[in-house]
């Protein structure tokens, strides 16, 4: 085989990177053979599914990708060693989060499943096989991998003196909601190494539908270190501006007016200042996280707490909202009911991971509150497990959640927006203040409603960073 030329991927881990990035990978390249493996059974029979409606993860677009690419050169199987033997590139994409116990635990990100994944790539490759780590990780990961692929006890006898690697690292800079178009138009595509033949192998892959000035190579570590800093860059500036609410709700100022006016200047640049309820998402926490436990391995201590402080103005902006909600309503919630709308980390995604309505919402039912939850696209199963409520346990009624808003605001004392569903911002408030209880309180943390609404319809009005209403 032309050793510049992949014929076939095999990707560890059928997560929201793994799943999408190789969706779009096996559309754009239709002569490359595709295979997304996961341990995880449940979720490849989902990867399966003949209605997409129940494919694992909800993303736009997703579902017409895997109708092109699935069974044509784009397959999701449980057969990871076999799948691993054919390809002659391997992603590894599976799921690095947050160490809670040992050495880092809190900060360090667990990489026991990268580990894992390089022993059997180790074990079972043929030939000569790239590895490209995929999943955000800790800098200098790609040593790690590199040391167990080049270690020959992890090697099967057949393969000692057959098999040959390359490490390269890709970072994968989708946001979800809108990955598909992340990856389809990336800004752009980072790749790190120092092996020129498998460097030009995985450029050939982007090429065949990204724009060459957009594909940008550096050395491994530079790599791995600016996955890390570029959500570290986009976490800092939402913290900021979240700080900056709290100052604008005490001074009169208005958050939005703020964002604009200094979004205007083109250095600063309009996107990432909308302030809300605090940052979530599987990514900005852990990767800020791991840049301080690097910083502190370093002996960077100042650096080290300049990012920490990112971390903690998040957490504090997200009990800042629950203080909010309680004060508002003359100090205490206990035995009123909430309706949460929304409960996704942001809108158009069904993940939770991070989500600043876990904290919120168990903040309130600590207080004794009644919650009510409403989310599109998120499952009842996956609210109850964030909450750590089990189903028999909300038989006491402190947790009732609900696909239909209108039966979710039934009675509550308080709406609470936490997520920027398109749908929030065309609520019938009329109609929903009839439902509530007077004097109802709407607390709009993503500047989704229109104020006018709400003062029309006669209800008690509280906005992020809003010091003029209120
Ligand atoms: C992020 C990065 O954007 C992506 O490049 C990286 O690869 C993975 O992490 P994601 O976590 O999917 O992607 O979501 P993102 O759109 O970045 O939003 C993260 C969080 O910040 C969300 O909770 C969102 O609601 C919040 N946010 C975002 C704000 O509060 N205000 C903003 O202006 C923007
Ligand atoms: P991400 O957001 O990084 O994609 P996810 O948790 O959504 O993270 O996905 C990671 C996937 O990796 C999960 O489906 C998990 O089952 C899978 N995974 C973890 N370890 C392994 C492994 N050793 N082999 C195969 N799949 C794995």
């Amino acid at each position: 085989m032309n050793k510049n030329v992949i014929e076939s991927i095999c990707c560890i881990g059928a997560g929201y990177v793994g799943g999408p990035t190789m969706a779009v990978i096996a559309d754009r390249c239709p002569d490359i053979k595709v295979t997304v493996v996961d341990i995880n059974e449940k979720r490849i029979a989902a990867w399966n599914e003949d209605d997409l409606d129940k494919l694992p993860i909800y993303e736009p677009g997703l579902d017409a990708v895997i109708k092109r690419a699935r069974g044509r050169n784009l397959f999701f199987t449980t057969s990871i060693n076999e799948t691993i033997a054919s390809s002659d590139m391997v992603f590894i994409s599976v799921n690095t989060p947050t160490k809670t116990k040992g050495l880092g635990a809190g900060e360090a990100s667990d990489i026991r499943w990268v580990e894992a994944s390089a022993r059997q790539v180790a074990k079972y490759a043929k030939g000569h096989t790239i590895v490209v780590e995929k999943s955000t990780l800790p800098v200098r990961t790609a040593a790690a991998i590199r040391s167990i692929l080049e270690t020959p006890q992890n090697r099967n006898e057949e393969n000692t003196s057959k098999a040959t690697f390359s490490v390269l690292s890709n970072p994968e800079f989708l946001s979800e909601g809108t990955a598909i178009n992340d990856l389809e138009s990336p800004d752009r595509v980072l790749i790190g190494g120092e092996d020129l033949e498998a460097l030009d192998s995985l450029e050939a892959i982007y090429l065949q539908w990204v724009d060459k000035d957009k594909i940008i190579r550096t050395n491994l570590w530079s790599s791995e270190l600016s996955k890390l800093t570029a959500n570290a860059f986009l976490a800092q500036r939402i913290s900021s501006i979240n700080s900056v609410s709290a100052i604008c709700e005490a001074t009169g100022a208005d958050v939005r007016e703020v964002s604009k006016a200094i979004g205007s200047d083109s250095r600063i640049g309009q996107k990432f200042l909308n302030a809300g309820p605090g940052f979530g998402g599987s990514c900005f926490q852990k990767d800020i996280l791991n840049l301080v436990y690097l910083c502190r391995h370093f002996g960077l201590l100042n650096v080290a707490e300049y990012w920490q402080q990112v971390v903690e103005l998040n957490t504090w902006q997200q009990h800042r909202i629950y203080r909010l909600v309680l004060q508002n309503l003359f100090g205490t919630v206990t035995g009123k009911k909430l309706a949460i709308l929304g409960f996704a980390f942001k809108a158009d995604t069904n993940d939770t991971r991070e989500s600043p309505a876990i904290r919120i919402s168990k903040d309130l039912l600590e207080e004794g509150a009644f919650l009510m939850i409403h989310d599109p696209k998120v499952s009842s199963e996956k609210i109850y497990e964030d909450l750590g409520v089990s189903k028999l346990e909300t038989n006491n009624e402190q947790l009732f959640i609900s696909k239909n808003v209108f039966e979710a605001v039934n009675e509550a004392d308080a709406v609470i927006i936490l997520t920027e569903w398109n749908e929030y911002s065309k609520l019938d408030w009329a109609l929903i203040a009839k439902k509530m209880r007077a004097p109802g309180w709407v607390f709009d943390t993503r500047s989704v409603v229109d104020p006018e609404q709400i003062k029309l319809a006669g209800l008690n009005f509280w906005r992020v960073g809003d010091g003029v209403l209120g």
